[in-house]
């Protein structure tokens, strides 16, 4: 049970208080998406731009943290979590990755030292995966550092795509929760590798998944995938 950006139905997104809402559900472990401002600090936020979750404008790569640090990362969502915070990735290490299991997806392309930088110091927590969408990013993050743990984010769940996550030693394949299959999931098991689903966006999509026999699934809503497993005997 990995909380999406956190418990991202009920707090807003990639947020403290989505992120302890989902661990205080009982999630297993926190997604979050991983960017830079103009001067190169790394922050939780998914969109390109600040407009949909946060009360800036614009490209987040055309502001710097000074600027970006002052913004309401909250209101968007309700007015109870007005002064929410955007988090940098350190302040989200310091405060999680001894705490649970971590799925940082890397969004911005040529960010990827600055990312193994910034884990050096968690080397020793085996709990932490760096994923992507664009395979170049997790070429470049084995490239740079071969003991980070890397998983793809791939829209085609094939034997192809999981020949290629083994090819540079990935230990994870992420695929759309619709394409699982238990078929599929047990020929990426037998090559190695763990099976996380993303794109749960409802009780079916879940079903689909827990049926395939995936390792996890990224959700908006882990009380609900927790409630779910429980009454499939299988929490
Ligand atoms: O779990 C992966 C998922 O987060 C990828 O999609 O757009 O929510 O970052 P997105
Ligand atoms: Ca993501």
């Amino acid at each position: 049970v990995i909380a999406h950006r956190g418990a991202s139905s009920y707090a807003p997104e990639n947020t403290i208080p989505a992120f302890d809402l989902a661990l205080e559900m009982g999630a297993d472990g926190l997604e979050t998406d991983i960017r830079a401002t103009r001067d190169g600090v790394l922050l939780l936020l998914h969109d390109q731009t600040l407009d949909r979750t946060t009360d800036g404008r614009g490209p987040l790569t055309e502001r710097t943290w000074a600027e970006v640090r002052q913004l309401d990362a909250g209101s968007w969502f309700a007015p109870a979590f007005a002064g929410t915070r955007i988090l940098t990735l350190d302040e989200f290490l310091v405060r999680y990755a001894r705490r649970t299991s971590l799925a940082l997806e890397v969004k911005a392309a040529g960010i990827e030292a600055a990312v193994a930088r910034a884990l050096e110091a968690y080397q020793e927590e085996k709990d932490i995966t760096l994923t992507s969408f664009n395979w170049d990013t997790l070429v470049t993050l084995k490239r740079l550092q071969p003991t980070l743990r890397v998983g793809w984010l791939t829209r085609q769940f094939d034997e192809e795509a999981m020949e290629q996550v083994c090819s540079i030693g990935g230990v994870q394949i992420c695929p759309p929760a619709n394409q699982t299959t238990a078929e599929l999931v047990a020929r990426a098991r037998s090559r190695g590798l763990q099976v996380r689903a993303w794109g749960v966006s409802d009780e079916a999509a879940m079903a689909r998944a827990v049926e395939a026999g995936v390792d996890g699934m990224t959700v908006n809503l882990p009380d609900r995938l927790i409630t779910y497993l429980r009454a499939q005997g299988l929490r």
